[in-house]
Protein backbone atom coordinates (compact mmCIF):
# COMPACT_ATOMS: atom_id res chain seq x y z
CA UNK A 1 0.00 0.00 0.00
CA UNK A 2 1.41 3.60 -0.97
CA UNK A 3 2.24 6.26 1.79
CA UNK A 4 -0.47 8.55 2.06
CA UNK A 5 1.33 12.25 2.65
CA UNK A 6 -1.26 14.76 1.59
CA UNK A 7 -4.87 15.59 0.45
CA UNK A 8 -4.08 14.03 -3.32
CA UNK A 9 -3.06 10.73 -2.31
CA UNK A 10 -6.32 10.73 -0.27
CA UNK A 11 -8.03 12.08 -3.79
CA UNK A 12 -6.76 9.12 -5.62
CA UNK A 13 -7.41 6.20 -3.47
CA UNK A 14 -10.83 7.77 -2.77
CA UNK A 15 -11.23 8.16 -7.03
CA UNK A 16 -10.71 4.39 -7.25
CA UNK A 17 -13.37 3.16 -4.48
CA UNK A 18 -15.93 5.26 -4.40
CA UNK A 19 -19.04 5.07 -7.74
CA UNK A 20 -18.11 7.77 -10.20
CA UNK A 21 -21.50 9.29 -9.60
CA UNK A 22 -20.27 9.98 -6.41
CA UNK A 23 -16.77 10.82 -6.92
CA UNK A 24 -18.20 13.37 -9.86
CA UNK A 25 -20.40 14.97 -7.59
CA UNK A 26 -17.58 15.85 -4.97
CA UNK A 27 -15.46 16.78 -8.43
CA UNK A 28 -17.72 18.78 -9.74
CA UNK A 29 -18.42 23.04 -10.22
CA UNK A 30 -21.01 24.53 -11.89
CA UNK A 31 -20.71 25.02 -15.57
CA UNK A 32 -17.61 25.61 -16.63
CA UNK A 33 -16.17 25.53 -13.39
CA UNK A 34 -14.30 28.45 -13.45
CA UNK A 35 -14.83 29.42 -9.59
CA UNK A 36 -14.30 25.72 -8.95
CA UNK A 37 -10.82 26.13 -9.97
CA UNK A 38 -10.10 29.36 -9.01
CA UNK A 39 -10.89 28.80 -5.27
CA UNK A 40 -7.38 26.47 -5.28
CA UNK A 41 -5.41 28.18 -7.93
CA UNK A 42 -5.98 31.69 -6.08
CA UNK A 43 -4.58 30.49 -2.95
CA UNK A 44 -0.95 30.28 -5.13
CA UNK A 45 -0.73 33.75 -5.64
CA UNK A 46 0.03 34.42 -2.09
CA UNK A 47 3.49 33.81 -1.15
CA UNK A 48 4.36 32.97 2.30
CA UNK A 49 7.31 35.00 4.16
CA UNK A 50 9.95 33.06 5.29
CA UNK A 51 11.60 33.89 8.83
CA UNK A 52 14.73 32.55 10.60
CA UNK A 53 16.47 32.05 13.71
CA UNK A 54 13.35 32.08 15.91
CA UNK A 55 12.85 30.07 18.70
CA UNK A 56 10.11 26.95 17.22
CA UNK A 57 9.79 25.14 20.82
CA UNK A 58 5.90 24.88 21.75
CA UNK A 59 3.94 25.49 18.88
CA UNK A 60 0.11 25.93 18.95
CA UNK A 61 -2.36 25.54 16.21
CA UNK A 62 -5.16 26.01 18.44
CA UNK A 63 -7.70 28.85 18.49
CA UNK A 64 -11.75 29.90 18.70
CA UNK A 65 -14.59 29.74 16.28
CA UNK A 66 -17.52 31.36 17.24
CA UNK A 67 -16.21 31.28 20.80
CA UNK A 68 -15.99 27.41 20.61
CA UNK A 69 -12.35 26.01 21.35
CA UNK A 70 -10.83 24.18 18.18
CA UNK A 71 -7.63 22.64 17.77
CA UNK A 72 -7.15 24.03 14.83
CA UNK A 73 -8.91 26.40 12.91
CA UNK A 74 -10.62 24.28 10.12
CA UNK A 75 -14.23 22.67 11.04
CA UNK A 76 -15.73 20.38 8.84
CA UNK A 77 -17.82 21.71 6.26
CA UNK A 78 -21.77 20.64 5.64
CA UNK A 79 -21.86 18.54 2.10
CA UNK A 80 -24.99 16.65 0.91
CA UNK A 81 -24.93 12.78 0.39
CA UNK A 82 -21.62 12.46 2.74
CA UNK A 83 -23.65 9.11 3.94
CA UNK A 84 -23.21 7.93 0.46
CA UNK A 85 -19.30 8.03 -0.02
CA UNK A 86 -18.97 6.01 2.82
CA UNK A 87 -21.51 4.21 4.65
CA UNK A 88 -22.27 6.10 7.68
CA UNK A 89 -20.21 8.74 6.60
CA UNK A 90 -21.61 11.60 8.19
CA UNK A 91 -21.45 9.27 11.49
CA UNK A 92 -18.10 8.50 11.12
CA UNK A 93 -16.77 12.07 9.55
CA UNK A 94 -18.73 13.71 12.95
CA UNK A 95 -16.82 11.49 15.19
CA UNK A 96 -13.76 11.65 13.19
CA UNK A 97 -14.31 15.64 14.21
CA UNK A 98 -15.08 15.06 17.79
CA UNK A 99 -11.62 12.74 18.81
CA UNK A 100 -9.37 15.77 16.60
CA UNK A 101 -11.40 18.88 18.58
CA UNK A 102 -12.99 20.41 15.07
CA UNK A 103 -16.18 21.43 14.70
CA UNK A 104 -18.40 18.73 12.41
CA UNK A 105 -21.45 20.67 10.26
CA UNK A 106 -24.31 18.30 9.48
CA UNK A 107 -26.01 19.13 6.20
CA UNK A 108 -29.66 19.37 5.42
CA UNK A 109 -28.62 16.55 2.35
CA UNK A 110 -27.12 14.38 4.40
CA UNK A 111 -27.55 11.06 4.63
CA UNK A 112 -27.46 10.35 8.10
CA UNK A 113 -30.13 12.02 10.25
CA UNK A 114 -29.53 14.67 13.17
CA UNK A 115 -30.41 12.20 15.29
CA UNK A 116 -28.08 9.42 13.80
CA UNK A 117 -25.25 11.40 14.38
CA UNK A 118 -26.13 12.63 17.91
CA UNK A 119 -26.47 9.12 18.96
CA UNK A 120 -23.35 8.71 17.64
CA UNK A 121 -21.44 11.09 18.92
CA UNK A 122 -20.84 12.79 22.66
CA UNK A 123 -20.25 16.64 21.91
CA UNK A 124 -22.55 19.16 20.14
CA UNK A 125 -22.00 19.28 16.23
CA UNK A 126 -23.13 22.34 14.05
CA UNK A 127 -26.72 21.84 11.75
CA UNK A 128 -26.77 23.25 8.12
CA UNK A 129 -29.93 24.58 7.48
CA UNK A 130 -31.69 24.91 3.61
CA UNK A 131 -34.77 26.02 3.96
CA UNK A 132 -37.61 24.48 2.48
CA UNK A 133 -41.16 25.64 1.22
CA UNK A 134 -42.70 23.76 3.42
CA UNK A 135 -42.64 26.20 6.80
CA UNK A 136 -43.72 23.53 9.18
CA UNK A 137 -41.08 21.51 8.35
CA UNK A 138 -38.72 24.05 8.51
CA UNK A 139 -39.69 24.57 12.03
CA UNK A 140 -39.65 20.83 13.10
CA UNK A 141 -35.87 20.83 11.49
CA UNK A 142 -34.82 24.01 13.38
CA UNK A 143 -36.15 21.98 16.60
CA UNK A 144 -34.88 18.74 16.14
CA UNK A 145 -31.49 20.03 15.70
CA UNK A 146 -32.28 21.75 18.90
CA UNK A 147 -33.16 18.61 20.85
CA UNK A 148 -29.87 17.17 19.44
CA UNK A 149 -28.17 19.89 21.28
CA UNK A 150 -26.45 21.68 18.13
CA UNK A 151 -24.11 24.54 19.17
CA UNK A 152 -24.69 26.46 15.72
CA UNK A 153 -26.92 26.76 13.32
CA UNK A 154 -25.61 27.62 9.71
CA UNK A 155 -28.00 28.95 7.18
CA UNK A 156 -26.57 28.77 3.88
CA UNK A 157 -28.22 31.72 1.55
CA UNK A 158 -26.16 30.58 -1.75
CA UNK A 159 -28.88 27.77 -2.86
CA UNK A 160 -32.11 29.09 -3.05
CA UNK A 161 -31.88 27.14 -6.70
CA UNK A 162 -29.14 24.77 -7.39
CA UNK A 163 -26.22 25.73 -9.97
CA UNK A 164 -26.26 23.19 -12.67
CA UNK A 165 -23.47 20.70 -12.47
CA UNK A 166 -22.98 18.76 -16.05
CA UNK A 167 -22.07 15.70 -14.56
CA UNK A 168 -24.52 15.09 -11.95
CA UNK A 169 -27.61 15.30 -14.60
CA UNK A 170 -25.44 13.24 -17.16
CA UNK A 171 -25.35 10.80 -13.93
CA UNK A 172 -28.32 11.25 -13.08
CA UNK A 173 -27.06 11.40 -9.08
CA UNK A 174 -29.81 10.34 -6.67
CA UNK A 175 -29.38 8.59 -3.19
CA UNK A 176 -29.64 5.45 -3.14
CA UNK A 177 -28.30 5.15 -6.53
CA UNK A 178 -30.56 4.81 -9.81
CA UNK A 179 -29.45 1.58 -11.58
CA UNK A 180 -29.14 2.42 -15.33
CA UNK A 181 -26.84 0.22 -17.64
CA UNK A 182 -24.18 2.91 -17.01
CA UNK A 183 -23.75 3.18 -13.24
CA UNK A 184 -24.18 -0.53 -12.86
CA UNK A 185 -21.25 -1.27 -14.60
CA UNK A 186 -19.70 1.21 -12.41
CA UNK A 187 -21.24 -0.02 -9.29
CA UNK A 188 -19.83 -3.44 -9.79
CA UNK A 189 -16.23 -2.13 -9.89
CA UNK A 190 -16.71 -0.55 -6.72
CA UNK A 191 -17.52 -3.90 -4.51
CA UNK A 192 -16.17 -2.90 -1.29
CA UNK A 193 -18.07 0.23 -0.75
CA UNK A 194 -21.03 -1.89 -2.16
CA UNK A 195 -20.74 -4.46 1.11
CA UNK A 196 -20.28 -1.66 3.47
CA UNK A 197 -23.13 0.46 2.40
CA UNK A 198 -25.05 -2.67 3.03
CA UNK A 199 -24.62 -2.68 5.95
CA UNK A 200 -25.37 1.69 6.64
CA UNK A 201 -28.26 2.82 9.01
CA UNK A 202 -29.38 4.65 6.07
CA UNK A 203 -29.53 5.28 1.89
CA UNK A 204 -31.22 8.24 1.53
CA UNK A 205 -31.79 11.76 2.82
CA UNK A 206 -32.32 11.19 6.30
CA UNK A 207 -33.51 14.27 7.97
CA UNK A 208 -36.09 14.48 4.64
CA UNK A 209 -37.59 11.14 4.29
CA UNK A 210 -40.17 10.29 6.93
CA UNK A 211 -40.21 13.78 7.95
CA UNK A 212 -41.79 15.55 4.99
CA UNK A 213 -44.92 14.62 4.08
CA UNK A 214 -45.48 13.28 0.35
CA UNK A 215 -41.51 12.27 0.66
CA UNK A 216 -41.68 8.18 1.31
CA UNK A 217 -39.32 7.58 -1.31
CA UNK A 218 -36.07 9.62 -2.56
CA UNK A 219 -35.80 11.85 -5.30
CA UNK A 220 -32.40 12.86 -7.16
CA UNK A 221 -30.82 16.14 -5.68
CA UNK A 222 -31.56 18.25 -8.38
CA UNK A 223 -35.38 17.18 -8.40
CA UNK A 224 -35.52 17.59 -4.93
CA UNK A 225 -34.48 21.38 -4.63
CA UNK A 226 -36.62 22.29 -7.64
CA UNK A 227 -39.61 21.08 -6.20
CA UNK A 228 -39.04 22.08 -2.26
CA UNK A 229 -36.30 24.64 -2.06
CA UNK A 230 -37.52 28.27 -0.56
CA UNK A 231 -36.46 30.20 -3.41
CA UNK A 232 -38.50 33.33 -1.12
CA UNK A 233 -35.53 33.12 1.21
CA UNK A 234 -35.04 36.88 1.67
CA UNK A 235 -33.14 38.65 5.25
CA UNK A 236 -36.80 39.46 6.45
CA UNK A 237 -36.82 35.26 6.90
CA UNK A 238 -33.25 34.67 8.30
CA UNK A 239 -33.88 36.91 10.90
CA UNK A 240 -36.98 35.02 11.62
CA UNK A 241 -35.14 31.63 11.07
CA UNK A 242 -32.78 33.20 13.83
CA UNK A 243 -35.54 33.97 16.30
CA UNK A 244 -36.75 30.16 15.92
CA UNK A 245 -32.91 29.19 16.57
CA UNK A 246 -32.27 31.14 19.41
CA UNK A 247 -28.44 30.26 19.40
CA UNK A 248 -25.66 30.72 18.08
CA UNK A 249 -25.80 31.21 13.77
CA UNK A 250 -23.53 31.32 11.24
CA UNK A 251 -24.42 32.51 7.74
CA UNK A 252 -22.40 30.48 4.68
CA UNK A 253 -22.62 31.57 0.98
CA UNK A 254 -21.54 35.37 0.84
CA UNK A 255 -19.40 37.00 -1.49
CA UNK A 256 -19.80 40.39 -1.89
CA UNK A 257 -19.04 42.91 1.11
CA UNK A 258 -22.60 44.69 1.02
CA UNK A 259 -24.27 41.01 2.15
CA UNK A 260 -21.41 40.77 4.47
CA UNK A 261 -22.68 44.06 6.09
CA UNK A 262 -26.36 42.81 6.51
CA UNK A 263 -25.32 39.91 8.26
CA UNK A 264 -23.60 42.36 10.55
CA UNK A 265 -26.46 44.27 10.67
CA UNK A 266 -28.61 40.85 11.45
CA UNK A 267 -26.59 40.22 14.62
CA UNK A 268 -25.13 36.94 13.24
CA UNK A 269 -22.17 35.67 15.18
CA UNK A 270 -20.26 34.73 11.94
CA UNK A 271 -20.74 34.86 7.84
CA UNK A 272 -18.34 31.95 5.98
CA UNK A 273 -17.11 33.68 2.97
CA UNK A 274 -18.02 31.50 0.09
CA UNK A 275 -19.09 30.27 -3.25
CA UNK A 276 -20.16 26.87 -2.34
CA UNK A 277 -17.02 25.79 -3.52
CA UNK A 278 -17.80 26.86 -7.38
CA UNK A 279 -20.69 24.83 -7.20
CA UNK A 280 -23.47 27.78 -7.67
CA UNK A 281 -22.30 31.02 -9.42
CA UNK A 282 -19.92 30.59 -11.57
CA UNK A 283 -18.06 33.02 -12.86
CA UNK A 284 -17.87 34.74 -9.27
CA UNK A 285 -14.65 35.28 -7.76
CA UNK A 286 -12.96 32.76 -5.93
CA UNK A 287 -13.28 32.76 -1.92
CA UNK A 288 -10.08 33.54 -0.96
CA UNK A 289 -10.32 36.75 -3.67
CA UNK A 290 -13.07 37.70 -2.06
CA UNK A 291 -12.08 37.61 1.84
CA UNK A 292 -9.86 41.06 1.89
CA UNK A 293 -12.60 43.40 1.09
CA UNK A 294 -15.20 41.44 3.12
CA UNK A 295 -12.79 42.09 5.93
CA UNK A 296 -12.34 45.41 5.30
CA UNK A 297 -16.46 46.10 5.09
CA UNK A 298 -17.17 44.53 8.20
CA UNK A 299 -13.71 44.98 10.39
CA UNK A 300 -14.21 43.79 14.14
CA UNK A 301 -18.32 43.86 13.66
CA UNK A 302 -18.32 39.92 13.05
CA UNK A 303 -16.21 36.70 13.43
CA UNK A 304 -15.07 36.29 9.30
CA UNK A 305 -15.05 32.16 8.48
CA UNK A 306 -13.18 30.70 4.85
CA UNK A 307 -14.42 28.04 2.64
CA UNK A 308 -13.60 26.88 -1.14
CA UNK A 309 -9.83 25.33 -2.46
CA UNK A 310 -8.85 24.50 0.77
CA UNK A 311 -6.99 21.28 0.29
CA UNK A 312 -3.86 22.04 2.35
CA UNK A 313 -2.47 23.66 5.62
CA UNK A 314 -0.90 26.11 3.63
CA UNK A 315 -4.72 27.06 2.48
CA UNK A 316 -5.58 27.31 5.64
CA UNK A 317 -2.76 29.35 6.99
CA UNK A 318 -3.04 31.88 4.10
CA UNK A 319 -6.81 32.30 4.69
CA UNK A 320 -6.32 32.98 8.53
CA UNK A 321 -3.13 35.35 8.10
CA UNK A 322 -5.20 37.24 5.71
CA UNK A 323 -7.84 37.60 8.82
CA UNK A 324 -10.00 34.85 8.93
CA UNK A 325 -10.86 33.51 12.14
CA UNK A 326 -11.86 30.21 11.05
CA UNK A 327 -11.75 27.60 7.79
CA UNK A 328 -13.96 24.99 6.80
CA UNK A 329 -12.63 22.08 4.64
CA UNK A 330 -15.56 19.86 2.18
CA UNK A 331 -13.99 17.94 -0.32
CA UNK A 332 -10.66 17.53 1.66
CA UNK A 333 -12.02 15.82 3.87
CA UNK A 334 -14.42 13.97 1.77
CA UNK A 335 -11.43 12.33 0.35
CA UNK A 336 -10.42 10.78 3.30
CA UNK A 337 -13.89 9.27 3.91
CA UNK A 338 -14.08 8.24 0.93
CA UNK A 339 -10.84 6.23 0.84
CA UNK A 340 -10.66 4.92 4.41
CA UNK A 341 -13.66 5.87 6.29
CA UNK A 342 -13.44 7.33 9.91
CA UNK A 343 -9.81 7.29 10.04
CA UNK A 344 -9.08 8.69 6.12
CA UNK A 345 -11.05 11.61 8.09
CA UNK A 346 -8.42 11.65 10.56
CA UNK A 347 -5.72 11.36 8.03
CA UNK A 348 -6.87 14.35 6.48
CA UNK A 349 -7.36 16.58 9.35
CA UNK A 350 -3.77 15.31 10.35
CA UNK A 351 -2.36 15.78 7.23
CA UNK A 352 -3.96 19.67 7.36
CA UNK A 353 -2.81 20.41 10.57
CA UNK A 354 0.98 18.80 10.14
CA UNK A 355 0.56 21.07 7.31
CA UNK A 356 -0.03 23.99 9.23
CA UNK A 357 2.12 23.73 12.13
CA UNK A 358 5.37 23.14 9.56
CA UNK A 359 4.57 26.19 7.47
CA UNK A 360 3.96 27.97 10.84
CA UNK A 361 7.10 27.06 12.32
CA UNK A 362 8.77 28.37 9.11
CA UNK A 363 7.33 31.52 8.83
CA UNK A 364 8.74 32.43 12.16
CA UNK A 365 5.37 31.90 14.02
CA UNK A 366 4.54 29.50 17.00
CA UNK A 367 1.09 30.16 17.67
CA UNK A 368 -1.79 30.51 14.90
CA UNK A 369 -4.02 33.27 16.61
CA UNK A 370 -0.70 35.24 16.11
CA UNK A 371 -0.49 34.67 12.08
CA UNK A 372 -1.13 37.97 10.45
CA UNK A 373 -0.88 39.70 7.25
CA UNK A 374 2.73 40.05 8.16
CA UNK A 375 3.49 36.70 7.25
CA UNK A 376 2.03 37.16 3.57
CA UNK A 377 3.42 38.18 0.58
CA UNK A 378 0.17 39.54 -1.07
CA UNK A 379 0.17 40.80 -5.26
CA UNK A 380 -0.96 44.23 -5.33
CA UNK A 381 -3.90 43.06 -7.32
CA UNK A 382 -5.22 40.22 -5.57
CA UNK A 383 -8.72 40.47 -5.13
CA UNK A 384 -8.28 42.39 -8.55
CA UNK A 385 -9.65 45.29 -10.12
CA UNK A 386 -12.95 45.16 -11.30
CA UNK A 387 -14.80 48.29 -12.46
C1 LIG B 1 -25.39 20.97 -2.03
O1 LIG B 1 -25.17 21.66 -1.09
C2 LIG B 1 -24.49 20.80 -3.12
O2 LIG B 1 -23.61 21.65 -3.32
O3 LIG B 1 -24.64 19.81 -3.83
Amino acid sequence: MSIITNIEDLRHIYKRRVPRMFYDYTESGSWSEQTFRDNSSDFNKIRLRQRVAVDMSGRSTQSQMIGHNVSMPVALAPVGLTGMQHADGERKAARAAENFGVPFTLSTMSINSIEDVAEYTTKPFWFQLYTMRDDDYVRRLIQRAKDANCSALVITLDLQILGQRHKDIKNGLSAPPKFTARSVANLITKWAWGIEMLTAKRREFGNIVGHVKDVSDTTSLSEWTAAQFDTTLDWKKIEKLCEQWGGKVILKGLLDPEDARMAVKLGADAIIVSNHGGRQLDGAVSSISALPQILDAVQDDIEVHLDGGIRSGQDVLKAIALGAQGTYIGRAFIYGLGARGEKGVTKALEIIRDELDTTMALCGERNVTALGRHNLLIPEDFGGKWQ
